[in-house]
């Protein structure tokens, strides 16, 4: 067990205040404890020890504090932390947690030489203690070959003409989901509304339920749904009832029953829904997917895109609402479009809202760290990694790169135009679809639904904080959410 001494060098304290106060989250007595961990200069040690001759240096690390680790940290300070470890340890080391023990690689070029996978080193296996029996055989669950069959079939679902299906069925659920929001009211919370409300597109747009039938059935589904995503963040993670993770499988069961008999029945059936297009797909060499295969992506893709969605639009909420500039401006292009149907041309003409939703992703990425593992001993960034290591990279802490990003914790969406184009300094400096094999296949999905939701916001109201100056917290346990909420008052137009 390594010991803590807990008198912190200058060049540390310096560089938290450096780095972190912009975004430590300030709940009473926690900053203290969590500002005073950040500055325990921890004994460092080997992962392992190089091959000799090999030239590789080793991954250095700690324990952090028995039992607990380094999760306090994590969990407080989300990309903050591993952007404090890169300040003073380098691209590369690790810093236990008792959930996942891991190497962490920060920056882009880690970033880079993780998502590209040049030698297939790279596997998703890392995701398997993390989410694995809830959303096992998931497309992002699989690798390599497998992971290229499977792809190229789902890919037959994101295809233009498909999408085009899909926004109609967002556009009608957003416009109604939105239209009866309380007014006036400071004590909404936007955060519990749009998961909702995320959760009803996908009940119409994913699993082609009529909204507002079948509804003690869309219930059952949606809980069970909910219940499977937040299993992935539990601390007991041990199927011991009647705690999160036990729940998650039980919530499993009732997803893969209910999927098992909707695909009997979308088989033979035409929609433009995804589970029955997911049943009709086939890849150009005539391949599709087993009944199980549709059960099984049928469960990530709602998960994948049900608190992403969420996460973005909620803090794209926030930042028009905190810089009323940049709200005005996104509604002026949504007034010239107007209260017609939506389609993909005519949500390009959104182009600052394009930039304001960039600009909130770099700032809360919903997906801020990816797992892999090593499937062979790996020289990373000339670090010697050895084969079985999970490892963790963080494109959410190379969004507040001050070596990449102007000023980065300020909302400025015109990094994004040209001629800054802040994004473009490094290929990966911006990547919250991530990158490579896995990039994500549903971003432009989610670009349109988010931009949807937005635009009909606009519409109809003008977004404003509870009280000036009100700034939210965000919990890292999982993927951010506002640890309040977060109330925004509607104001009608
Ligand atoms: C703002 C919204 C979204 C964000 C920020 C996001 C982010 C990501 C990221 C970072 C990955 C890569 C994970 C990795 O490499 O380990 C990913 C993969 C994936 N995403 Fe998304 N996503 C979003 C929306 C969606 C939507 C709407 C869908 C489906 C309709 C979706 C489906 C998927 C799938 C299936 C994968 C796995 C791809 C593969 O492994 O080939 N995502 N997403």
């Amino acid at each position: 067990m390594s010991k803590a001494t807990i008198s912190a060098p200058q060049y540390l304290l310096d560089q938290a205040k450096r780095r972190l106060v912009p975004t430590v989250n300030t709940i009473p007595g926690m900053g203290l404890i969590e500002n005073r961990l950040l500055t325990v200069d921890w004994k460092q040690r080997p992962l392992a020890e190089p091959p000799p001759g090999s030239g590789l240096k080793p991954v250095m690390g700690d324990s952090g504090l028995p039992i607990l680790g380094h999760i306090i940290e994590m969990f407080r300070e989300g990309p903050g932390f591993p952007l404090h470890l890169y300040d003073t340890r380098g691209p590369v080391f690790f810093a236990d947690s008792p959930i996942l023990p891991s190497i962490v690689a920060i920056g882009p070029d880690a970033t880079q030489a993780i998502f590209s996978n040049r030698n297939k080193d790279y596997s998703q296996k890392g995701w398997h203690p993390v989410i694995g029996p809830f959303f096992g055989r998931g497309l992002m669950m699989l690798d390599f070959d497998e992971h290229m069959y499977h792809r190229r079939i789902m890919q037959e679902a994101f295809t233009c003409s498909r999408l085009t299906g899909y926004v109609a069925h967002i556009d009608r659920v957003a416009t109604a989901g939105v239209a009866d929001w309380p007014t006036n009211d400071a004590r909404f919370l936007f955060h519990p509304a749009m998961k909702k409300l995320t959760l009803d597109i996908a009940s119409v747009v994913f699993m082609g339920h009529d909204p507002g039938a079948d509804h003690d059935l869309v219930t059952t589904v949606n809980q069970a749904f909910t219940t499977t995503t937040r299993a992935g963040g539990a601390i007991i993670r041990t199927s011991v009832p009647p705690f999160k993770w036990w729940q998650g499988l039980q919530a499993r069961k009732v997803l893969e029953d209910y999927f098992t008999e909707r695909v009997k029945e979308r088989r033979n059936a035409k929609g433009t829904d995804m589970l029955t297009v997911l049943c009709h797909t086939e890849d150009d060499d005539g391949n599709s997917f087993t009944d199980e295969d549709i059960v099984n992506h049928m469960i990530f893709l709602m998960m994948a895109a049900h608190d992403t969605s969420t996460s973005t639009t909620t803090t794209m909420a926030y930042n028009l609402a905190a810089n009323p500039e940049w709200q005005d401006r996104c509604r002026d292009e949504s007034d010239r479009l107007g209260d017609g149907p939506l389609d993909i041309e005519s949500l390009k003409k959104l182009e600052s809202l394009d930039l304001a939703m960039d600009e909130s992703l770099r700032l809360v990425t919903p997906l801020p760290f990816n797992m892999r593992q090593t499937v062979r001993d790996t020289d990373l960034l000339g670090y010697h990694v050895p084969k079985g290591t999970n490892v963790v990279t963080w494109p959410g802490t190379n969004h507040w790169m001050p070596e990449l990003w102007t000023d980065p914790m300020k909302f400025d969406p015109e990094r994004f135009a040209e001629p800054r184009a802040e994004h473009k300094k490094h290929r990966y400096a911006f990547a919250p679809f991530g990158g490579g094999a896995h990039k994500c296949i549903g971003m432009v999905f989610g670009r349109l639904e988010v931009k949807t939701v937005v635009h009909r916001l606009l519409r109809r109201y003008r977004l404003e904080l509870p009280r000036p100056g009100y700034r939210p917290r965000w919990d890292y346990g999982g993927m951010p959410i506002p640890m309040d909420g977060m109330p925004i008052v509607l104001r009608p137009l």
